[in-house]
């Protein structure tokens, strides 16, 4: 029996009640809240609240804390960094951190060829410098990006993401010359086709359909994807698909713009998610878990494609040397503890265990992912195949209040033990049957 989690008071708490209050008068109410978990502490996979509740971290951190809360080597190299200097901006002048950083980033990276690294805060700037760069490089204007895509909320990023109309309501025009084309999610496939007969249709339609029909493809510069959607569902395109998607590129010389800002840093138990399918994207964009939950962004691409100029693109803060450091160390800590294999095994387990669920639930309608970037698709039943978001955010929430901190998509840290992961799909799990049970 796993001494996690640990419920000393129903939450909210009152001190995490208090906290809300304030927070609700004070900050912004744009940002998206999925339940009032206030946090104190964390340690691993633990999270602690500011009423004592203990919980199992399914969120880790929204997929920032790949190797665990406070990972031990990350505070030490992060303090020791302190200790020397803070900050130096990278785009005026040099130091050793970035340089060390880049070159860990250009071995783990898929593709052996020359690469280059261009430094930001955020995953959001590390898409609007590859969509920079791709414009700079080919001098070409149009780009393809996909439904259901989630690429970040700057005016740039935001002309690829399209998983929900609040993120853009109103906030037209965005960046000209974005044309978004289905993205391959086979449990609801946009042309209602089945995979394998399909014979990848959705490929062939972005050729025959959009590149030969409307959007002139000697004018585009890149199709920019996630290589499993993060926000639209955690949805995981067939086996073929990204050569295929290759193929087309390469047809029409379009450059390909990974966004791994959330499938990457191992989370699917490979460095780079795109590397299950075998391609080498020309630009991958990596953040949140690459300097465990401090800000840095990087844009890796081609060394040949990054022949911009000095003054063409920058940033201050951009490749802060303390995060630069955690980075380093974070590399260090997925290959000494073989967070990769962990990944693969224990994401293995929970998938096992969610499709054992599946043969006895009618609102457990799909479950899919790799390595511990895993999303579990609630619906009203199977038959119709209707999201039910309501029931899923029912769950969501009851988990959450049992000790299980997990949101409607589920991700852990890859440093998570077979006991916590026990102990937090025995109460998601209960929570499905229930939330079933009375609908
Ligand atoms: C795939 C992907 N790209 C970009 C972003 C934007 O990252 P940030 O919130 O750091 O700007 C996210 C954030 O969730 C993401 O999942």
């Amino acid at each position: 029996m796993s001494a996690y989690p640990k419920i000393v008071v129903t939450p909210p708490g009152p001190k995490a009640r208090e906290l809300v209050k304030k927070d609700e008068s004070l900050i912004s109410p744009s940002y998206v809240r999925f339940y009032p978990l206030v946090v104190e502490s964390g340690k691993g996979c633990i999270v602690k609240d500011v009423d004592g509740n203990e919980y199992i971290d399914f969120n880790s951190g929204v997929a920032c804390l790949n190797v665990g809360h406070n990972h031990p080597k990350v505070v030490a190299a992060i303090k020791s960094q302190c200790d020397r200097f803070l900050h130096y901006s990278n785009t005026d002048f040099y130091y050793r951190e970035v340089v060390s950083l880049a070159e860990e980033l250009s071995q783990i990276t898929p593709g052996t060829f020359e690469k280059k690294v261009f430094f930001s805060n955020s995953g959001t700037e590390a898409v609007e410098a590859a969509v920079k760069l791709a414009k700079w490089h080919t001098r070409k204007q149009l780009f393809l990006g996909f439904i259901g895509a989630f690429h970040g909320r700057t005016i740039g990023s935001l002309s690829f993401t399209a998983s929900k109309p609040t993120q853009r309501r109103y906030f037209f025009p965005l960046m000209p010359g974005v044309t978004h084309v289905p993205y391959p999610y086979c449990y609801r496939c946009p042309f209602k086709l089945t995979y394998p007969d399909c014979h990848y249709w959705c490929v062939d339609f972005i050729d025959e359909f959009v590149l030969q029909k409307y959007v002139p493809a000697e004018d585009v510069a890149a199709i920019v994807f996630e290589p499993i959607q993060g926000e639209g569902g955690y949805v995981v395109p067939p086996p073929e698909y990204f050569q295929r998607l290759k193929k087309l590129a390469d047809k029409y010389n379009l450059l390909l713009v990974d966004d791994e800002v959330q499938a990457g840093m191992g989370r699917t138990g490979k460095w780079f998610a795109i590397e299950h399918w075998n391609v080498e994207p020309d630009i991958l964009c990596i953040a949140k878990a690459l300097a465990s939950g401090l800000p840095l962004g990087a844009t890796v691409a081609k060394a040949k494609l990054m022949d911009w100029v000095g003054g063409s693109h920058a940033s201050t803060f951009g490749g802060n040397p303390v995060s630069c450091v955690a980075g380093n160390a974070v590399i260090e800590v997925v290959n000494e503890e073989k967070l990769l294999e962990n990944a693969t095994r224990q994401g293995g387990y929970i998938v096992k265990r969610f499709e054992e669920a599946k043969e006895k639930s009618e609102i457990i309608g799909d479950v899919r992912g790799k390595g511990l970037m895993i999303g579990v698709e609630m619906v009203e039943d199977k038959e119709s195949k209707k999201p039910a978001s309501e029931k899923a955010s029912e769950i969501m929430r009851r988990s959450w209040r049992r000790g299980a901190v997990v949101v409607t998509c589920g991700a852990s840290t890859l440093c998570i033990t077979r006991e916590l992961v026990d102990s937090a799909l025995d109460i998601i799990i209960d929570c499905v049957k229930e939330v079933e049970k009375e609908a």
